[in-house]
C-alpha cells in the first residue's frame, strides 16, 4: 500500500518515523479516520474541518490548505484504487524534536502521515442481529473533542469490551452517557431519537452529525439532550455511530437485553436513510 509521509507519496515498508516524533514519544499529535466509498472520501470537508480545530486546540500550525488537504487525499485515494472501499487515516503530530514535555522552541515540522485501509463496514447479518455493548466508567480526559492520538484510556475500555466479548464500550460521566470508546451512541425512547450534546466530554462525531440532518431531514423526532444512565437502561434503542461502523444497533447492554433484544424499526429507518445517503 502506498502511504503519504511528509510530502512523499512512498510504499508503507519504506515509511518511517524517528524515535524522537513527539507523536511517538507523548501522543502529541491529531489524527481523522475518513471513509471512502469507490473512491470518493464521505464528508471530507467535515473531516479536514475537524482536523483543522484539533490541530489549533493543541497549538499546531494546519501544516497545508484545505485545497492540498484534499488533493493529498485525492491522490493517496488514487494510489490504494486495488482497495475496494478505503479507510484513510490522517495523522499530525508536532514534529522531531529532543525529549521535553514542552513546545520546541524554536518550533520545528509537524510530521504529516496519510494511510489508506480497507474499509470493513457491519456485515449484514450484524445489521440484522445488532451487536452487545458493556459500560464503564469515563475515566479520560476534559478535552475529549480534540481528536487526540493519545487514547490509552480508549485502548483499555475498549479491550474491556473485547475480554468481555462484546463490541463497544458505552462510557458513563458523572451518571451521564458520554459516548462508545471509539463511537457515538445515540437512545430512543418512545419514538424520540435523542443525542448527547456536544461537549468537551465526547468527539463531535461527523456521522453523528449525519444522522441527526437525517433526523431533520426526514421528520424524524429527535433532541439533543444529556442522557442519563437511567435513560440509557431503559431505552427502547440504542445506536453507536462512527465514520467505520456507520449505524449500528446495540441490542445487549451488561448482559441486560434492550428492549426485545433486536435491532428496533426506527434504526432500521436510520440503517436505510444512511445507505441511500452515503451512496
Ligand atoms: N473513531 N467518538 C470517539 C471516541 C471516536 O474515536 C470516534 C471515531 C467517534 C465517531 O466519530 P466519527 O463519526 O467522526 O467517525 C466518536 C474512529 C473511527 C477511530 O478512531 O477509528
Amino acid at each position: 500500500d502506498t502511504v503519504y509521509l511528509n510530502g512523499s507519496f512512498l510504499p508503507l515498508e519504506q515509511a518511517t518515523i524517528p524515535v524522537l516524533d513527539r507523536g511517538f514519544i507523548f501522543g502529541d499529535g491529531v489524527y481523522e479516520v475518513i471513509p471512502v466509498y469507490s473512491a470518493q472520501p464521505f464528508r471530507l470537508d467535515e473531516h479536514l474541518g475537524r482536523l483543522a480545530l484539533s490541530l489549533e486546540a493543541i497549538r499546531i500550525h494546519n501544516p497545508l490548505d484545505m485545497e492540498a488537504w484534499r488533493n493529498v487525499v485525492i491522490k493517496l485515494i488514487n494510489a490504494n484504487r486495488h482497495l475496494d472501499d478505503q479507510s484513510l487515516y490522517i495523522q499530525v503530530t508536532r514534529g522531531v524534536a529532543p525529549r521535553d514535555q514542552a513546545f520546541p522552541n524554536p518550533e520545528v515540522a509537524p510530521t504529516v502521515l496519510l494511510m489508506s485501509m480497507p474499509l470493513v463496514t457491519p456485515s449484514p447479518a450484524l445489521i440484522e442481529s445488532g451487536v452487545s455493548a458493556i459500560t464503564a466508567l469515563d475515566i479520560r480526559w476534559q478535552r475529549c473533542n480534540i481528536k487526540a492520538i493519545s487514547l490509552l484510556a480508549n485502548v483499555l475500555l475498549r479491550q474491556e469490551a473485547v475480554d468481555h466479548d462484546v463490541a463497544e464500550t458505552l462510557m458513563l460521566r458523572d451518571g451521564y452517557l458520554t459516548e462508545g470508546s471509539s463511537s457515538n451512541i445515540f437512545v430512543v425512547k418512545d419514538g424520540v431519537l435523542l443525542a448527547p450534546p456536544k461537549n468537551q466530554h465526547m468527539l463531535p462525531g461527523i456521522t453523528y452529525d449525519v444522522v441527526l440532518e437525517l433526523a431533520q431531514a426526514h421528520d424524524l423526532p429527535h433532541r439533543i439532550a444529556p442522557v442519563s444512565e437511567a435513560q440509557l437502561r431503559s431505552a427502547d434503542e440504542i445506536w453507536l455511530t462512527s465514520s467505520t461502523k456507520e449505524v449500528l444497533a446495540v441490542v445487549m447492554l451488561d448482559g441486560v437485553a434492550v428492549n426485545d433484544g433486536k435491532p428496533g424499526p426506527i434504526f432500521k429507518r436510520m440503517y436505510a436513510l444512511y445507505q441511500a445517503f452515503k451512496n
